[in-house]
């Protein structure tokens, strides 16, 4: 079945990889972006006649509202996303992380479907054995992850929601984010060969941007059965330490070099086993390994460096 999906931050590092899969399946897309890094990131799908692009600021009702009342189906990636970025502009990101998910939630009416990612950063260090599942208790810590929160809880209020808790992110898409863990040591392994590492035995989960964009499909297609829940969406055979990411990079890049850093901690303090057994038994099923990743990764970074102020 053929939907109108609206997309916000459609333009952005998850967006741009999923608006394409969501034209592929045959949706109408409406992506609307205020394109915050002046990306050209859905170039490649300019020419698709279901596809629509509208340029402005999710925080305006006078935006908002005639696009939302087109749609049966709203995906909301608009945000500043990160823990830094919003340290860097607290008001913006609560009136974009925060006050606009709501406003958008109180515009919709109950049949409409919202398909959301929030995060598993929340998860903080689990239980005793460092394990979370949707059941976990939540620790956010940070303002962004604090705002992940409370949207998801007003998230969950409505009918016709799921939320997808979303493992720490990975992969190339058409506009790249190098912030992100496994992308950043890749980032670092091709281009300056080592890293050093803070607290390098913490645990955390990780996902393909791929898989992300087909867990939104997956959600979609049996919406019925899932509609009203939280879940966890990661690699279950990826919960590793930042040590052992490195020694998977270390695997494709055989002069990488890292090293536990002897003072100092990581700002950061995620530390967790997080369990995707709830998601799995819907049937969905991961298409990217974290080794794929890597491998997809040093192909991107061969052609991507950040090099302003530099000659080489
Ligand atoms: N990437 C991850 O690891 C991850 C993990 C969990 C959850 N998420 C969530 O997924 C969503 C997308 O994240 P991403 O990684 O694609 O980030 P991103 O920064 O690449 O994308 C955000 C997009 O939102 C747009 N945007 C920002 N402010 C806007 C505004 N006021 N109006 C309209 N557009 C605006 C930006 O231009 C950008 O295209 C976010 O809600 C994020 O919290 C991402």
């Amino acid at each position: 079945m053929s939907h109108n999906i609206l997309v916000t931050g459609g333009a952005g590092y998850l967006g741009s990889t999923l608006v394409p899969a969501l034209l592929e399946a045959g949706h109408k897309v409406t992506v609307l972006d205020n394109f915050l890094f002046k990306q050209a990131s859905l170039n490649h799908v300019c020419h698709a006649p279901n596809f629509t692009v509208v340029k402005g600021d999710i925080r305006l009702e006078s935006v908002i509202k005639p696009l939302l009342s087109k749609a049966d189906v709203v995906i909301p990636l608009a945000a500043l996303v990160g823990a830094p970025m919003c340290n860097a502009d607290p008001v913006g990101a609560s009136s974009i992380n925060h006050d606009a998910i709501a406003m958008m939630l109180r515009l919709l009416s109950p049949e409409q479907v919202v398909l959301m990612p929030t995060t598993n950063s929340a998860y903080g260090t689990g239980d005793a054995d460092n394990f979370c599942s949707e059941e976990s208790p939540l620790r956010p810590i940070s303002q962004y992850a604090k705002e992940k929160v409370e949207v998801e809880k007003l998230l969950m209020q409505r009918e016709n929601a799921i939320s997808f808790r979303l493992a720490t992110v990975f992969g190339m898409s058409p506009r790249m984010r190098t912030d992100l863990l496994v992308n950043d040591f890749t980032y670092r392994a091709v281009h300056d060969r080592f890293v050093v590492l803070f607290e390098s035995s913490f645990k955390r989960n990780y996902i393909h941007v791929r898989d992300v964009a087909r867990v939104f499909l997956h959600g979609l297609e049996n919406f019925s059965a899932m509609t009203g829940q939280i879940y966890n969406v990661g690699l279950s055979d990826a919960n590793i330490s930042k040590r052992e990411l490195c020694e998977r990079i270390q695997a494709q890049i055989p002069d990488f070099v890292f090293l536990d850093a002897p003072v100092g901690k990581d700002q950061d303090q995620r530390n967790y086993v997080v369990s995707n057994a709830k998601l799995e038994a819907t049937g969905y099923r991961t298409s990217m390994s974290l080794d794929d990743g890597i491998q997809d990764l040093i192909k991107g970074f061969t052609m991507i460096k950040n090099m302003v102020y530099g000659n080489v």
